[in-house]
């Protein structure tokens, strides 16, 4: 065991692609996570006319922001393993990526809550009110730091109902993010440090300010609860596809993660919903893998380990894990696994050859199935957890997360980037262990 932590730290160390399993991983139903995803859907069905009113993008969904379950076509993403379906929030209305499941969720939770203390809300009132009392809101401010989307996602839903909102940029967004905020009126902070300073400046700026609120994306439950609810839309369309989930038909979630929120909220209503028949796995770019150094080295930071933290995922630039996320996880992560930055591309290129408008970090999931299906760490978690199930009888979910409004220029660099690089993929031949 210890030398197994200890080949796996040389493997992280040396920048190469690995699969940590959780020694902690328990596979099991999960009372607790039942009840938080309950509320979490009662809370979307709550924002669901307001959203509708002021979105719309969401009139036709009566305000259900969802996404696409989209079955892979053989050898349409290099040499995957398997039965692969694409979880499509990289094409998710109104933020364009996986953040909009939290981001505009919290923002929404919070005009409530915030109106309903000022008596503007009644008990009785439609939510629907909330889209008429901007100057309420304008009055108010809320911030956010965030290496990107989750900018943008609090952004648009902020401005969507007047508030003012500030966003402290980490030195890893793309221009083509802010400049979209800047024009929503969207007041963009940019920062030269990473993704730790900029929620921190953002943080302490808002504590300075009385009428502020602060998405702390370090730590929110809000945020959270919100991309939880996620696990239920694929549950239904599931169902709708025939497709069984069972311990002996599993499914095997592959979620890209930065801080963790987005994966962890996903990975808990998964289990929720799913019990012991779903597994979890965070997928990390190689020199960002934040989760993979906390939760099996104790290492509070990738730079504790020697990596850089630089990725072309900006989405996944983050150097550290959520605490919340981490105590959550402790139990239910099935593990994770990390992945180089030119698959990634190669997968954005796979993309758009299918139509798929991926960026970077929307494709780390793929690296998923690659893992669990031929590395010794992948067959060692199958026999453990897995045992009796035929790899044929594993639904992989490969969880794609943004790139929806990546502009032309942008994407055409991506291509560009991926059409330099060999044509072979670097995994599953470059999994050291
Ligand atoms: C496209 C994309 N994928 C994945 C993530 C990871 O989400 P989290 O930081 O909540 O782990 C992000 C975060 O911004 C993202 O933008």
């Amino acid at each position: 065991m210890a030398d197994d932590l200890d080949a796996l730290r040389d493997t992280v160390r040396a920048g190469r692609s690995a699969l940590w399993a959780n020694p902690a991983y328990l596979p099991a139903e999960d009372v607790q996570a039942r009840q938080d995803l309950d509320r979490a859907l009662a809370d979307w069905r709550m924002l669901a006319p307001l959203l509708a009113r002021v979105f719309p993008d969401l009139e036709a969904t009566h305000g259900h922001i969802g996404s696409d379950l989209i079955p892979v076509p053989e050898g349409a993403f290099g040499p995957l393993p398997g039965h692969v379906l694409i979880k499509g929030d990289h094409a998710l209305p109104v933020a364009g990526s996986i953040k909009a499941r939290g981001g505009i969720f919290e923002v929404f939770m919070c005009a409530v809550t915030q109106s309903r203390a000022a008596g503007l809300l009644g008990p009785d009132d439609p939510v629907t009110k909330l889209a008429e009392t901007r100057d309420f809101f304008a009055q108010r401010t809320i911030a956010v730091g965030s290496t990107g989307n989750l900018g943008l996602s609090v952004g648009i839903a902020a401005r969507a109902l007047g508030y003012r909102c500030i966003v402290h940029m980490s030195h890893d967004a793309k221009a083509w993010k802010f400049e979209r905020l800047r024009k929503l009126g969207v007041e963009v902070v940019l920062h030269t440090a990473d993704y730790t300073a900029a929620v921190a400046a953002a943080r302490e700026a808002t504590d300075a300010d009385p009428d502020g609120y602060f998405v702390d994306d370090e730590s929110s439950e809000l945020l959270f609860r919100g991309y939880s609810a996620a696990a239920a839309e694929l549950a239904i369309q599931l169902d709708a596809m025939g497709i069984a989930v069972t311990p002996d038909k599993p499914l095997c979630l592959y979620l890209p993660c930065g801080i963790g929120g987005a994966p962890g909220g996903i990975a808990y209503g998964a289990r929720a919903i799913f019990g012991a028949a779903a597994h979890s796995f965070f997928v990390e770019p190689q020199q960002s893998a934040s989760a993979l150094c906390q939760m099996a080295f104790d290492a509070p930071s990738v730079h504790d380990l020697g990596l850089s933290n630089r990725t072309e995922a900006d989405g996944m630039a983050v150097a550290t894990l959520s605490p919340l996320v981490h105590a959550r996880m402790r139990q239910r992560l099935a593990g994770v696994c990390t992945v180089g930055d030119a698959d990634m591309l190669r997968w954005v290129a796979c993309g758009a050859a299918q139509g798929l408008r991926f960026e970077p970090s929307a494709t780390a999931g793929f690296a998923g199935p690659l893992h669990l299906v031929t590395s010794g760490a992948g067959a060692a978690f199958r026999a453990r957890h897995l045992q009796g199930v035929a790899p044929e009888d594993i639904t992989h979910i490969v969880w794609a997360t943004g790139g929806r409004f990546v502009p032309d220029t942008a994407h055409a660099a991506f291509l560009a980037s991926a059409a330099a690089l060999p044509e072979a993929f670097d995994l599953p031949q470059k999994i050291s262990q």
